[in-house]
Parts: C-alpha cells; structure tokens; sequence
C-alpha cells in the first residue's frame, strides 16, 4: 500500500521569521495526522529553522534545488550535504520553473537525482508538459522523455526511493487544474511507463503526486483517483489552513 505524500513548495516565499510562523501553525493544525506524510520545502534559508521545529514530530522537510557536487567554486548553488546538514531529507529536483528560468534539463535533472540519492537525499521529481504540447497532442510523449532522461542509471532498488511529481505547467499558479480524469490518465502512464523502465513491483511502490493549483476544494477528487498518491502544493502551501486541509483530504482517503 503506497501512502499519501502531501509536499508544500514554498518557493521564494517566506523570511526565517515568517517561516517560522507558518511552520507552527502546520504543525499546530495537523497533529492528528497519522497516515499521510507532510513534506515542507521551504526556500534554502529557512531549512533549518523549519527543520528545528519539526525535529519532534513526523513532518519532514525538503529543499527546493541542488547542485550534483559535494563542494567546490559554484557560486550560489548548494549541495545535497549542506542540505542534509540543516536535518532536511527530500530536494525537489526539475521543477519547471527551474526548467523554464534557471536552465534545468533532462540532463542536469539526472545528474542531480543520482547525487541526491548517492548521498541519500529523497528527490521528489517534477515532469510536466506546457499548454502549447499538450493542445498539439503530445503530453506523453514529452513525459516519456522526461522521465527516460531524468531516470537514466537509476538503480530498481534507489527508484523506490523517488518521488515523481506530474505538473502540468499550464496548471501552475493559474487557478486551472487537470480534471481529476487527465491527472489519473497521466498518472497511470506515467506508472505504465515506470513498469516498462524498472519492473512492476517497483512502479507499484513509486509515490506518484499531482501539482498545479491543488487547493482545498479540489483535493479529495484529486487524491481518490487510484494512481494519484499525493500532492505538491504551491499556492495552497502558504497558509496553514489551506495546506492541512489538503493534508486532511489525504488523511481521510487512508
Ligand atoms: P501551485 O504550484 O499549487 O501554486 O499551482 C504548484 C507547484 O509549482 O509545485
């Protein structure tokens, strides 16, 4: 049984004060939860503040970026060390704003996940096609490529260990989510897809999770359908009333 896995990316959002605030508050608000895993992703200056204050309780945290070398000249990047140094244990690897400003490909996107797994940090991988591939018909096409180029060398055994997050990046932000239907149709490829790669015990164990204006209102029908396992929260996240209301509809589908 795969368990739901609800992450919040904060993106460049929150100073240490007010991340702090927000990380109380989540933590406050989804003390009965027993089943599902919170994943918080805070922007880099606040892992350990948030990491320090989960520290007792179930909640996790994770990163939003990272470079694929220990240490070294690279001015601005940080290393999945330093990130597990701060008490955090996901990064999320390839998100398309990652790819779309700051030149993430299916090549950097594999170079880093097989770091973050050589030194044990959990990836939570994004794939999502833009409203242009999907209006030309070409959705899976795009993941298939995506996932053939993030996943290449990657071991059955360190596939267990990774999340992937289908986000259709013309539902990003936008208010617009796939239907229920799209997110599973998907998702259910994407799951063929892992079948073919690896073998089916393993594709039956990946967490597969939906991202793109996931909100309160739209997360149970979401989360119900058979091969979505969780959410990454953008917009929602922000608030800890919304975000543990997702948490919530999660907890009550286990
Ligand atoms: P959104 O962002 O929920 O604000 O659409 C999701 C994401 O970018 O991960």
């Amino acid at each position: 049984m795969r368990k739901f896995v609800i992450a919040g990316n904060w993106k460049m959002y929150k100073t240490n004060a007010e991340a702090e605030q927000l990380t109380e508050a989540i933590k406050g608000k989804t003390t009965s939860i027993e089943k599902t895993q919170i994943i918080i992703c805070p922007p880099a200056t606040a892992l350990e503040t948030v990491s320090s204050i989960v520290k007792d309780c179930e909640i996790a945290v994770g990163a939003q970026n990272m470079y694929w070398e220990s240490q070294g000249a690279f001015t601005g990047e940080i290393s999945s060390e330093m990130i597990k140094s701060t008490g955090a244990t996901y990064v999320i690897i390839g998100h398309s704003e990652r790819r779309q400003y700051f030149y993430d490909t299916d090549e950097t996107v594999n170079k880093k996940t097989l770091y973050a797994l050589q030194t044990n940090l959990n990836p939570i991988i994004c794939i999502g096609e833009s409203l242009e591939q999907r209006e030309e018909g070409i959705t899976k096409d795009i993941l298939n490529d995506q996932l053939e180029g993030a996943l290449k060398s990657i071991s059955a055994e360190q596939m267990i260990r990774l999340i992937i997050a289908y986000e259709p990046i013309w539902a990003i932000g936008t208010g617009k989510t796939a239907t229920p239907e799209q997110a599973q149709d998907v998702h259910a490829f994407i799951r063929t897809k892992l079948q073919s790669l690896f073998n089916a015990a393993t594709s039956n164990s990946v967490i597969l999770q939906y991202g793109g204006s996931v909100k309160p209102t739209n997360a149970y029908d979401l989360l119900k359908q058979n091969d979505i396992d969780g959410a990454l929260v953008g917009g929602a996240c922000l608030e800890a009333e919304s975000f543990s209301e997702i948490i919530k509809a999660a907890e009550s589908l286990s």
